[in-house]
């Protein structure tokens, strides 16, 4: 485990610019989204999308299963790092942190929620945070900080912090393409629910510039055609296909992230002082997936946990689980490994974060 570790930070090292030594221009760091980026707030509401038990985590600090959906850190926690803020982002309803970790990193995503309110109630009726729920406790947020700070350093934390947002895949996933022909699927074309989902992440985006935030990342969607669980079931419908992604997801994810960036143009030149931009990751991942041996992958197409196919949450407690997850693009049917996590984070600060520094 503790070679893992140490392997990871060698890693970390080599895939970050050498300028990246914290330049201390950026105070804080806030996250917004879905299980890509969730640090463990599902691990204190009453919801059944949660990962707080082994083998999730079993490459962190510890070893600790502490909510992340994956075997280790979270690209958001490499990005943390790499801006010289915590290792690791906590999250927002851990009660064991306070407003003094919270002023330098904040996560307040949750897993298994989306930019449509109706996401979030999918599973159980209001069983994960919707997106303006995530929206107010950032406000509240911006009020503790404002009393621990004082009103004045706490408009420049608010103002100089990196804000990532990052969700989507589960609008699509979970909900549209999950209840075929009832909700979502029957009141739109998948085009029109694609600038449905853009008109609400730009809503959100107006949101938290009111508060005050300036530098904002929104990250598009990965080839989630390939996310193991989809591949499993396009395989399934189409056994001799040769274990496809399904294309038509892959789809709409660039047509969504075509629709998300036009959006992060016109804010740019609508909102005065506002350093909006765009997190291209689908054209990364869907390289790894493609030519995973040129990055130090060897498996791409399943992920590490149990079979690899559909299995996510307790299943992954099998004993097929694979023993080095450094080998995998994915850990379980839908979350990558922390290695992938990584890569993700470096090529996005490389591209677009690297103009916050
Ligand atoms: C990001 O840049 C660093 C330094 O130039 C480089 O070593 C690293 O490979 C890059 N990361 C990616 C994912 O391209
Ligand atoms: C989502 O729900 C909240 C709370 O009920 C509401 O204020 C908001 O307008 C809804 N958003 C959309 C896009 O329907
Ligand atoms: C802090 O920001 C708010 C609005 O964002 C502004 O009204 C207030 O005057 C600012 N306070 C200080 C001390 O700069």
């Amino acid at each position: 485990m503790a070679a893992r570790l140490i392997a990871i930070g060698c890693l970390l090292l080599h895939l970050l610019p050498p300028h990246f030594a914290g330049t201390g221009k950026t105070p804080a760091i806030v996250i917004f989204g879905d299980s890509s980026v969730d640090s463990g707030n599902n691990n204190f509401i009453n919801t059944p999308a949660k990962c707080n038990y082994e083998p999730y985590g079993r490459d962190f600090e510890g070893g600790k299963p502490t909510g992340r959906f994956s075997n280790g850190r979270l690209a958001t926690d490499f990005i943390s790092q790499a801006f010289s803020l915590l290792p690791a982002v906590p999250a927002y309803l851990d009660p064991a942190y306070t407003i003094k970790d919270f002023a330098v990193a904040v996560c307040f995503a949750s897993a298994a929620t989306g930019y449509d309110n109706a996401t979030s109630d999918v599973m159980v009726q209001n069983s994960v945070i919707p997106l303006w729920k995530e929206l107010e406790f950032f406000k509240e947020y911006a009020a503790k900080l404002k009393s621990y700070q004082g009103e004045e350093r706490a408009n420049e934390t608010i103002r100089e912090a990196l804000y990532i947002i990052s969700m989507g895949a589960n609008d699509f996933l979970e909900n549209y393409y999950a209840l075929p022909g009832r909700g979502r699927s029957s009141e739109f074309t998948a085009g029109e629910y694609e600038s449905f989902l853009v008109g609400i992440a730009e809503g959100f985006v107006r949101e938290v510039y009111g508060v005050g935030a300036r530098k904002i990342d929104v990250t598009g969607l990965p080839p989630m055609g390939c996310l193991p669980l989809e591949r499993a079931v396009e395989n399934f419908r189409r056994p001799f296909a040769g274990g496809r992604c399904n294309e038509e997801y892959n789809g709409v994810a660039r047509e969504f992230n075509g629709k998300l960036e036009k959006m992060v143009g016109k804010l740019s030149l609508e909102l005065p002082e506002i350093r909006l931009v765009y997190g291209n990751i689908y054209d990364i991942f869907d390289d790894v997936i493609k030519n995973p041996t040129s990055y130090g992958f060897e498996v791409a197409e399943v992920g590490c946990c149990s079979n690899g196919l559909v299995e996510m949450g307790y299943m992954c407690r099998s004993p097929l689980t694979c023993w080095d997850a450094n080998q995998y693009v994915f850990w379980d049917a839908l979350h990558p490994t922390q290695k992938m996590n990584l890569l993700l984070a470096s090529h996005t600060i490389n591209t677009t974060l690297s103009s916050f520094m």
